[in-house]
């Protein structure tokens, strides 16, 4: 038999990254991000979030999916309240504003429709929003906490 095979790649990716403190760029409260893989080909992002102790982030809305499993901790939304080993899907136009009392870690995977380059938009409460794409995941991709400080420091002077 002649078929062509694909070569299986498995990629061990450990978790040696720091938590990046997102607060001052996506108006979250307490909360910390470790971006672990950004395809941009795939249309999709791989990351942690961290809550912390009485952390909240905006409303968003998702123009993509995402699937997040709860690693620790408890954090909750309207819709419902999550634990370790819960997942949550979120679908594509869904919206929500996650909070969590005592902290939280997420896995989350975020699938962008074809040819979507927006994933998250954050709703504040003066009416104005702010969208997360994929430049905004690429700049953190595999970054220390000490750059992506000056990244941020020199997005916000910009
Ligand atoms: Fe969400």
């Amino acid at each position: 038999m002649n078929v062509a095979t694909k070569p299986i790649v498995t990629e061990i990716i450990r978790d040696d990254l720091e938590w990046i403190p997102i607060d001052a760029v996506a108006g979250t409260r307490n909360m910390a991000i470790k971006v672990i893989k950004v395809d941009r080909k795939k249309a999709r992002v791989m990351f942690k979030v961290r809550f912390g102790p009485n952390s909240e982030a905006p409303r968003h809305y998702h123009f993509a999916e995402a699937c997040a499993i709860t690693l620790s901790g408890r954090w909750a939304y309207d819709e419902g309240e999550f634990a370790a080993g819960d997942v949550a899907y979120e679908g594509a136009g869904s919206d929500h504003t996650p909070t969590s009392e005592d902290g939280a870690e997420l896995f989350i995977v975020l699938l962008a429709p074809e040819g979507e380059h927006r994933l998250l938009r954050n709703h504040f409460d003066d009416g104005s929003t702010s969208d997360l794409d994929f430049d905004f995941f690429a700049m953190l991709e595999g970054k220390s906490a000490a750059e992506a400080e000056a990244i941020f420091g020199a997005l916000l002077e910009a």
